[in-house]
């Protein structure tokens, strides 16, 4: 009799238990993750590049309709020897008559993952506006592709004064991501 009602209550425990791992599943799935942008914004290795407008050839210069474009590293941490995971690929305007001080730079960025990653082929991409207002500056992952199909979510990105040596600059990303299909 004792016996028979502890294989119920185990019974019951057992249930409740994969009840429970269902109800988890059904979740959404979240991911957190940090990176770091290691832009060179000089030099014969510059990923950074005026591309149109003002300012080409000197950053000081930007001003409303400055274009850029770049090409900068995907890094593990924020030493300049950190692992290399991929790129972040994109480009950006000034958008607002004031320049720089009144709007930040709007952007459209890839985050492409390499070989060294733990998502080699995959990527996920971000909009939004960087430099204006106190950091972190927050933009929005719109989608992603491979590993992360059906993620989006937020990105907040912040200076890493650390190891911030111009023409060197390192910027700190922290993402939030839930996949939703
Ligand atoms: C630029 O990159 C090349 C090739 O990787 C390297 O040999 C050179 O030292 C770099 N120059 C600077 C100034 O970082
Ligand atoms: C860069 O632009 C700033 C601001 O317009 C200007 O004061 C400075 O002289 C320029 N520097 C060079 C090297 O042209
Ligand atoms: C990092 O540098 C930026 C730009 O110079 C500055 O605005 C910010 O306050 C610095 N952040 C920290 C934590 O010192």
């Amino acid at each position: 009799m004792a016996i028979s009602a502890a294989a119920y209550t185990l019974t019951v425990v057992l249930c409740i238990c994969s009840l429970q791992l269902l109800v988890a599943g059904a979740g959404p799935e979240t991911l957190k993750l940090t990176f770091y942008a290691h832009e060179t914004r000089g030099g014969p290795n510059a990923t950074l590049l005026p591309a149109a407008g003002t300012g080409q050839g000197n950053f000081s210069a930007l001003g409303w309709g400055s274009f850029m474009v770049f090409d900068n590293r995907l890094k593990e941490g924020a030493a300049a020897d950190s692992k290399l995971l991929g790129r972040i690929t994109g480009s950006g305007a000034l958008t607002t008559i004031g320049g720089l001080p009144t709007g930040g730079v709007q952007v459209t960025s890839k985050f492409w993952f390499g070989e060294g990653s733990k998502y080699p082929g995959s990527s996920f991409t971000l909009v939004g506006t960087l430099s204006y207002g106190p950091a972190p500056w927050e933009l929005i992952v719109i989608g992603g592709t491979g590993y992360f199909r059906g993620f989006s979510g937020y990105g907040l990105s912040a200076p890493e004064n650390s190891t911030t040596v111009p023409p060197l600059f390192v910027y700190k990303w922290n993402f939030h991501l839930t996949k939703h299909f």
